[in-house]
């Protein structure tokens, strides 16, 4: 009886341990607490312009200052407006500051 009961308990330790395992592997794009604009940009504008934001068939728009964010959302041309806060746009441009290349 005992030896089952510690059975049962080492089964359910072990379903645990996986699908603790899955679960980071399967976890959405990893957000960098130091740049927490990266989780708002890859919610909602990396789906049109990349996860890195260089675009492909929309502009690149990395480096890009709140200013041009802020007109952006509100539409241009191909670009449907986008219900955003102004706090969300402030993260998204630090970010995407983050991301002008180097060289
Ligand atoms: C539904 C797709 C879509 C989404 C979502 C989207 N964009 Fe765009 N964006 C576009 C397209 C297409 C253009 C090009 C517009 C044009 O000139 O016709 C564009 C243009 C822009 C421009 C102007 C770039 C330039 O060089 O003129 C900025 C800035 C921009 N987007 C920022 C953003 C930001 C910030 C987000 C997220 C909050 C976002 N976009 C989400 C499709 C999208």
């Amino acid at each position: 009886m005992l030896i089952e009961g510690a059975n049962v308990i080492r089964r359910a330790v072990r379903v645990i341990l996986v699908f603790g395992a899955f679960n980071v592997a399967g976890a959405e794009p990893v957000s960098d607490d130091h740049n927490p604009g990266q989780k708002t940009f890859l919610q909602y504008c990396a789906p049109c312009h990349g996860k890195d934001a260089s675009g492909g068939s929309t502009p690149d728009i990395r480096g890009l200052s709140k200013e041009d964010l802020v007109m952006a959302v509100q539409g241009v041309d191909q670009m449907p407006s986008i219900d955003i806060t102004d706090d969300d746009l402030d993260s998204i441009s630090v970010y995407l500051l983050s991301l002008i290349p180097n060289d």
